[in-house]
Formats: C-alpha cells, structure tokens, sequence
C-alpha cells in the first residue's frame, strides 16, 4: 500500500471525542502549525506535529513526499444538505422573487419544486447524471470531500428511483463520498393535488419499501415539514414508516414558518433538522436533549431574504450545529462551502473553528460518516483541502473567491488549481 507524507503545513482541524461538538465545544480545533500527515493506502497513519511524524518513519518506507509550502491544511469539506441532482436551472423563478415572488406561493401555483419535478421526470437518466456530475464537480473545486443528495424532484416511484440511482453513480464515478436520502416528500405532486394524504400512503406503502428493497446507498429518509406542504402528522406516519424500514431521519424543518418540524425533531430523535430558520428556544432545547444535530443553510436566508437562523442561541443552548450549501435550483444554487462559511461566520456569527466544526465533523455526524471522514485522526479517510492562508479565516475573509488551492481524497490530489 501506498505511502505518502504530507509535510510543512499548519494543520486545523476538530477534535473528535466520538459525538458531535455542542456549546462551548463547538469550536475545539486542533492546531499544528509545523504538522505532518503520513497516509497508507489512503487513510491517515499518523498525524502530528513535523518532526514527531518524521521521527516515527523512516523516509525509506514512504513512497511519495508532498510539501505542503506551509499552508492551511483543514479536512474536506461534508457537505451534508444538498438537493443538488436536478435536469434544470429556473432563473426565471429567481427574477420573479427578486421582483417580489414569494417562495412558498410560487409552489402552490405549480412551480417552484413542482417545476423540477417535470425536468426531472423528462429528463433521461443520463441527462440528469450529467447535470448532477458538473454540481459535484463543482462542489469538489471548492473543497468539498463528502456530500449529501437528497432525492425529491421524481415524486413517483420510479422517478424518484430513478434520482436515487444518479446520486449512487455520482459517488461510483467521482472521487466523492456519497450519502444519498430519499425526499419522496418533497412537495405534493400535481397528480395528487387535493389530496395528500393518498400521496403520504403512497411513499409508506410503495415509494419506502422499494427504495429500501434496492439494498441501495440510501442511509436517510427527510420530509418538507412546511405550511402547505406536508403537516406534522403526516411528516409523522412518513418517518416512523421510514424509521420501521430501517433508515435515518431528516426533517426540512421551520423553515419558512414554525409549523412544529422542530419539536417532531427532538420527538422522534431524528439524526438532524435542517433549516430551522423560524425553530422556537423551547424546540432547540428540547432537540438539543434529543441529540439531533441542526444543519443551518445560510445561504437559503441569503437567497431567500429571511432572517438568518438563531446559530448564537442554538450554540448557547448546546445544539450541535453543522452548515451545508443546500444546493438546489429554488432557494440556494451554491455547491460553495466557501461562501456559506462567509455568512455562518459574518451572518450568523459563528466563531470560524465553530464553523470549521460545522462544515466537517459535525457534518459528518450528521451524516453517519464521522467514523471515516470530518478530521485528521488516525485511521479516517486522509480526505483533507489546502488553503491559501494562514488559517481557516481565510474562507470567511477572502470573499467571493475559493482559497481552495488543493483537494485530496484519501490521499489522492482530486483538484489542484
Ligand atoms: O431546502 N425547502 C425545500 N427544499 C429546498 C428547496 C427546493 C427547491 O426549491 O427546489 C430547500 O430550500
Ligand atoms: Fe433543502
């Protein structure tokens, strides 16, 4: 197995104590600013500081020496929400908001995810890898190691497999890690208008069963829990048959209004509630006993012009918080954790090691997928970006530009500038 020693950088990166960091925690980064990182086929042997790696191997044993020129090493990015496998953009919706539209009335009239919906069903498969390959690409350029799709814009069983076999080949075909989640409730689709409780059946009785049935990637089952979209009551009876199937739980919750997706949350234990926008002290702290991880998406508020979730108050009532781009063709088309990482620090403001933490392990948590990647330790994914800068600053202060100068994957460069 491959050798390579990864030498001269000032490393950051989380300190792993087996659960995702919370509250006062929630930024403790370690620093090397003369550290090492030796890999053996692909994953991290050693890590530390220069001359204590160096002193453990013999330069003799390592096949390949990567001097780092004494930039920022953090890990890959995990970008843990993202509804980033869609067949068409929709611009015109966009200058529509920007002349006033609003978001959720744009749904019931047909568009919005229901536009995608059509692209998607019209679309080949082919069609909609290439489109969902050219945002993972995308995603990789700016440092992204580990990403989240979510399905959600089939809506029928067989489209929405259809989406969920394009997300697999995503992560066979990319130097990615892939986590796939079926969002089967997404939107209530035009053949069912009038009546939701019909479709709700259909993803219990069929749309759940088949997706697991595929003995698939998919880890995760998420619902749209929103104001005309789907209540709380049927978020229920889709997530518990979801739980019953033997998948993870997300919720899409408050996030355009507090309808209770936040109190389900911490109810049913779920993995993560993501938004959480408009959530109430009394819902963060009652998910924040229940071990849900919060998955704030600023650039969502950013797009959408709302008021940016309350990460102070989530922090400050120990809510492990992780950040993620929520890349989609409504509300926040960015596959960049730069820039999201610019609002969570300038925006919502986060530290920038609560930020590193969010955007890597607890990302990774909040995906199931902290035991291989999310920091430097031994025995994880060597899954780790270069920056130009001193430190991980540099991704809040440096705007409007990628300081991402190398991406690797379990040790391997998968972008280079
Ligand atoms: O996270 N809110 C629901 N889903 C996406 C938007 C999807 C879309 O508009 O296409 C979100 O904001
Ligand atoms: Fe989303």
């Amino acid at each position: 197995m491959t050798r390579k020693l990864f030498r001269n950088g000032r490393i950051f990166t989380p300190i792993d104590r087996g659960t995702p960091l919370a509250g006062k925690h929630q930024g403790e980064v370690a620093h090397l600013p003369n550290g090492a990182i030796l890999t053996k086929g692909g994953l991290i042997e050693a890590i530390g500081d220069e001359t204590e790696v160096l002193a453990a191997v013999s330069r003799r044993d390592v096949d390949e020496e990567v001097n780092c020129r004494g930039h920022c090493i953090i890990p890959g990015f995990v970008d843990s929400h993202t509804h980033m496998c869609f067949a068409a953009r929709r611009e015109d919706e966009f200058i529509s908001r920007l002349e006033g539209a609003d978001y959720l009335e744009v749904l019931r009239r047909g568009g919005g995810i229901l536009s995608s919906v059509r692209a998607v069903r019209a679309a080949s498969e082919d069609e909609l890898f290439s489109m969902t390959r050219q945002h993972a690409l995308s995603a990789v350029r700016f440092g992204t190691t580990t990403i989240e799709i979510k399905s959600g814009y089939g809506l029928d069983t067989e489209s929405e497999l259809k989406m969920l076999r394009v997300i697999e080949r995503i992560g066979q075909e990319l130097p990615l890690d892939v986590v796939s989640t079926f969002l089967g409730a997404h939107a209530v689709p035009e053949e069912y208008a009038g009546a939701p409780n019909d479709y709700v059946d259909l993803i219990v009785h069929e749309m759940i069963p088949a997706v697991v049935a595929r003995q698939s990637s998919t880890r995760f089952c998420d619902v749209f829990c929103e104001e005309g979209v789907f209540t709380v009551d049927q978020s229920r009876r889709i997530l518990e048959a979801a739980r019953k199937a033997g998948l993870g739980l997300k919720i899409h919750a408050d996030e355009v209004n507090d309808v209770g997706g936040a109190a389900l949350a911490a109810d049913l234990h779920a993995t993560s509630a993501e938004h959480l926008l408009r959530a109430s002290d009394a819902n963060i702290r009652a998910m924040a006993h229940a071990g849900v991880i919060g998955i704030l998406l600023p650039a969502t508020a950013y797009s959408l012009r709302k008021e940016y979730a309350p990460a102070r108050r989530m922090v400050d009532h120990g809510l492990p918080l992780a950040i993620a781009t929520d890349c989609n063709p409504g509300t926040s088309y960015t596959e960049s954790i730069p820039f999201v990482f610019g609002l969570s620090v300038l925006n919502m403001r986060l530290s920038v090691y609560e930020a590193l933490v969010a955007s890597t392990l607890n990302a990774a948590y909040a995906v199931h997928m902290a035991e291989h990647v999310g920091s430097l330790d031994v025995g994880k994914n060597a899954d780790f970006v270069l920056l130009d800068g001193d430190g991980p600053v540099i991704l809040a202060y440096h705007a409007g530009v990628s300081p991402v100068l190398q991406v690797y994957k379990r040790a391997e460069a998968i972008y280079s500038e």
